[in-house]
């Protein structure tokens, strides 16, 4: 299956069962682009069913969304009605230059090759606009039903490897040398659901999907193993949401690669 349509059988239970994000992750979002979500211009990329472009649209902010799956788009366009969305690759964007404040890229930017997809966010923000990219991650080192679960996943679905969102995000920024300061802030928190909502969730995964017809075999297992650990039937499963903000030069006028190495002071 082409990473175009990776997403197209997934939509309902992506919709159904998918977190949102802490509302932390907002407050830490204007902080570190230097602005207010409300009246800002943002290119959302990825935006899928529209969690993420939904909590930006709450808090005022004047949404496009992007995403190359149709499935995805039809979701969010049902969800949000009214919104206009564009059909377009993050690697490619249909917008001319500077015109937005924030580019973000919620759970999607490590579908897309960072220099490439980093050039044409740099492309299309303003003047001192910030590229922002963040995801919510399960933060399950320690726990016994969470360590089961990934041996199963590594040898049931190829390919998949639990540290497989595990990279250097912001110096992989930095090194594409578009940004004049690059910043992360992550935090903590969990969620409670009953099995079957948890069912859900995992069905929502493209690595999990991949498993293929060994897939019914893989949730009647993990049922097994998840009603020894939570014998009532409800999961809490602990996340990591990590948000990393690459701003632009406010001026304009090229990258700042390195701190002045002295301040010059009033004789
Ligand atoms: C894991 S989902 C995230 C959806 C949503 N942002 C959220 O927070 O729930 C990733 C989304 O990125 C989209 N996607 C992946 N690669 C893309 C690309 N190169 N250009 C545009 N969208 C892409 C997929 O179609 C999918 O809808």
């Amino acid at each position: 299956m082409s990473a175009r349509s990776l997403f197209d059988p997934l939509v309902a239970a992506y919709d159904a069962a998918r977190p949102s994000y802490p509302r932390r992750l907002f407050v830490d979002l204007e902080w570190l682009a230097g602005r207010k979500l409300a009246g800002a211009d943002i290119i959302e990329v990825g935006a899928g069913t529209g969690i993420a472009t939904r909590q930006l649209l709450a808090r005022g902010a004047r949404v496009i969304p992007v995403d190359h799956s149709p499935g995805m788009l039809g979701r969010l366009c049902e969800r949000t009605p009214g919104l206009g969305a564009v059909r377009a690759d993050g690697e490619a964007l249909p917008f001319a230059d500077a015109v937005a404040d924030l580019v973000c890229y919620a759970q999607a930017w490590h579908w897309v090759q960072v220099p490439v997809a980093a050039a044409e966010a740099a492309r299309v923000l303003r003047p001192g606009g910030a590229l922002a990219v963040w995801w919510n991650d399960v933060d399950g080192a320690d726990l016994g039903w969470w360590e089961r679960q990934q041996q199963r996943l590594e040898a049931m679905s190829p390919g998949y490897r639990r540290d497989h969102r595990l990279r250097p995000w912001a110096d992989e920024l930095r090194w594409t040398g578009l940004f004049a300061e690059v910043v992360t802030v992550s935090g903590r928190w969990s969620r409670t659901l009953v099995l079957e909502a948890y069912e859900l969730w995992l069905r929502s995964k493209s690595y999990v999907q991949a498993t293929g017809d060994r897939l019914e075999d893989f949730l009647a297992a993990e049922r097994r193993s998840l009603l020894k650990a939570f014998p009532d039937g409800m999961i809490t499963e602990p996340f990591h949401t990590v948000l990393v903000v690459a701003r632009m030069d406010p001026l304009g006028e090229g990258v700042v690669i390195a701190p002045p190495v002295a301040t010059l002071r009033d004789p």
